[in-house]
């Protein structure tokens, strides 16, 4: 087994119902987040972490995600025609990132049911799972932290993040033991989410994870789980329990949730108020309209 390169995948399946009706007839993972899809932030991410194959798994009313990531000849033509260098390098943008792969998954039974599709582009390496609608900081680097930490200990990985009680619910949750290291654990548990009595830890998993190959024939026989949907955190639960162990990685910085409607607004509020074209005016007007609240 080889570790490096190591290939992305994106699942990009799921239903979206926590963001109806905007997701009826559109990915979540292609809501702007400012001007950019999300699922863009997070091929940028990859790029950043040193990996240039990236495998997207879509659904059904997907083509969406594959027609971003494609060339737009007539497009490009007339930005060049007008001379609009920075609306052309933005269009061009999204096609030059990575090597950019998709596969189909049909019915929506599951984040790990969704990872299985990928087994036959990733074959017998390891490879990193980002989820299209979990956003972390431009200014992190979880992902090289967590690919070093799966070189390190021959193990996957997955990021943690602390998250408060009334929240816990939402996340599959970790039972853990420290490392040697800060901020480095070693999961014995996993729980898909537990009510507040029933977690192990405060620790959720966020959406990045360096996983073994060994991940798919755990995946091939993971019954449906919570929800009726075949869960990846089941088969990570496995894994952790098998020779290899699994490893968490806890995240302390900024990470939105694009497929919830409040992370969402919070998320393109954040980044404009940073961006040099829209924040000082946005940042302005905000003061004001927080005085009227
Ligand atoms: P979520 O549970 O956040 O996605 O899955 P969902 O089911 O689309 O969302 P809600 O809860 O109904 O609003 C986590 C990730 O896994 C993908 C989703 O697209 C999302 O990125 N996923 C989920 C799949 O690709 N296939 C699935 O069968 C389920």
């Amino acid at each position: 087994m080889s570790n490096l390169p190591i290939k992305a995948v994106i699942p990009a399946a799921g239903l979206g119902t926590r963001f109806l009706p905007a997701t009826k007839a559109m990915p979540k993972e292609m809501l702007p987040v400012v001007d950019k899809p999300a699922i863009q932030y997070v091929v940028e991410e990859a790029v950043k972490a040193g990996i240039d194959d990236v495998l997207v798994i879509i659904g059904r009313r997907k083509n969406s995600i594959s027609d971003h990531f494609d060339s737009v000849p007539e497009l490009e033509a007339q930005l060049e025609l007008k001379g609009d260098a920075t609306k052309l390098a933005q269009v061009m943008a999204p096609s030059e990132l990575a090597d950019i792969h998709f596969v189909r998954q049909g019915d929506p039974k599951g984040l790990g049911h969704a990872v299985l599709r990928a087994k036959s582009h990733v074959g017998d390496h390891s490879f990193a799972v980002m989820l299209g609608d979990d956003l972390i900081d431009a200014k992190e680097d979880l992902l090289s932290r967590m690919i070093d930490q799966h070189t390190k200990r021959g193990a996957s990985v997955v990021a943690l993040m602390e998250v408060p009680p009334e929240h816990i619910h939402l996340y599959g949750v970790a039972q853990i033991e420290p490392t040697d290291e800060d901020d480095v654990v070693r999961i014995t548990g996993m729980v898909e989410k537990p009510s507040r009595e029933e977690a192990p830890s405060n620790l959720a998993v966020i959406g990045r994870y360096v996983l073994s190959p060994d991940i798919f024939p755990i995946l091939e026989h993971t019954a449906p789980g919570k929800g009726g949907e075949i869960q990846l955190t089941d088969a990570l639960e496995e894994q952790a329990r098998g020779e290899g162990g699994v490893y968490g990685v806890v995240f302390r910085g900024r990470r939105f949730d694009t497929g919830a409607k409040l992370d969402y607004i919070e998320a393109i509020v954040q980044l404009a108020c940073e961006r040099e074209d829209l924040g000082p005016e946005l940042r302005a007007w905000l003061k004001d309209f927080a005085k009227t609240l």
